[in-house]
């Protein structure tokens, strides 16, 4: 019992929830589970009594009863019941679909194995990032789903159920945090080698924290206008062919954004712990630590640059 019960919480648990749809997806599914379970224990009880302790032979009227009862109409209104309240449901968890509107709007767009996160706020200007999502607690926020390749599938367990996002369409989903805190969001449709490795951190913040957070945001950081010898390598390198730091005249847009990248929780999509070291890792060996991942490995610069470079978009805050 105790492994299962352990996984029963945590930062990626649906059944921990920290949202309104994630709290319905978890009502949901203990009703169920509850009505199966119940519904088990009947069965065996049954056919216990059946074999061990009802010896003599059935009537076939009785028997007509019992299949008339037990098999047509007993299923019939349990099943019955449980789409009911799953369509009463359902909804809540669109309300896209009644006209409901959301002041923040959050674009995703997920590509193997990474996601571009643009936030859209109501005045009209935006806040690129990638591999982190940050939502103010208690409010509406609508998410638009795309992707430039593959199928992939945005799952925050504690937060909401999950949708695909596929290549040609995009597709809404709401959420509402109702408890700030650290969780974890997952790519949930297998679309490669790295599959497992295409995650983020979500992060619910007070209101007033999100939106000074955003604000901070929508100008280019301090660190990204310094003379530093890491500048200089990242332009070498041309990194600034697929990566965009805001402020600077690195625009590529194949890769993820990197304006603040050094205040983000972690670095390669939820795969390392952001620090300079891990981001001098990641550069150097990308290859092998995200298999099937377009960034290659950058091998062959010395040391010394690696962690010049890496301070510098560590500082990126
Ligand atoms: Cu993207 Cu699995």
């Amino acid at each position: 019992m105790a492994p299962l019960l352990s996984s029963c919480g945590g930062i990626q648990s649906a059944l921990d929830p920290a949202g309104r749809e994630a709290s319905q997806v978890a009502t949901l599914f203990w009703v169920m589970t509850v009505g199966a379970a119940t519904i088990w224990a009947f069965v065996m009880a049954l056919s216990l009594y059946a074999a061990r302790w009802k010896r003599e032979p059935v009537s076939d009227e009785a028997a007509g009863k019992v299949i008339l009862w037990a098999g047509v109409v007993f299923p019939v209104t349990v099943l019955t019941a449980l789409l009911s309240y799953a369509l009463w449901l359902m909804p809540s968890l669109r309300p896209f679909a009644g006209g409901e509107q959301a002041g923040l709007r959050i674009e995703v767009v997920a590509s193997q194995f990474w996601w571009r996160v643009v936030y859209h706020r109501p005045d009209g200007s935006i806040v690129v990032s990638a591999n982190e999502i940050r939502l103010p607690v208690g409010e509406r926020v609508e998410f638009t789903l795309a992707s430039t390749d593959m199928i992939h599938s945005f799952w925050i367990p504690a937060l909401g159920g999950k949708m695909d996002l596929i290549p040609g369409r995009t597709s809404r989903l709401s959420l509402q945090a109702t408890k700030p805190g650290i969780y974890r969001g997952q790519c949930a449709e297998f679309c490669g080698t790295s599959h497992a490795r295409m995650a983020y951190p979500a992060i619910v913040m007070e209101s007033a924290d999100f939106q000074s957070w955003l604000d901070k945001r929508s100008v280019p950081s301090t660190g990204s206008t310094g003379g530093s010898g890491g500048r200089a390598i990242f332009r070498r390198e041309g990194c600034g062919t697929c990566h965009r730091i805001s402020g600077t005249d690195a625009q590529g847009t194949a890769g993820p954004d990197l304006s603040h990248v050094g205040s983000r929780l972690t670095i390669g999509a939820g795969l390392l712990q952001n620090d300079a070291e891990a981001m001098a890792n990641f550069i150097a060996h990308s290859a092998s630590m995200k298999p099937g991942s377009q960034m290659p490995s950058y091998l062959a610069l010395p040391d010394g640059e690696l962690k010049e470079l890496a301070h510098w978009l560590k500082d990126l805050q």
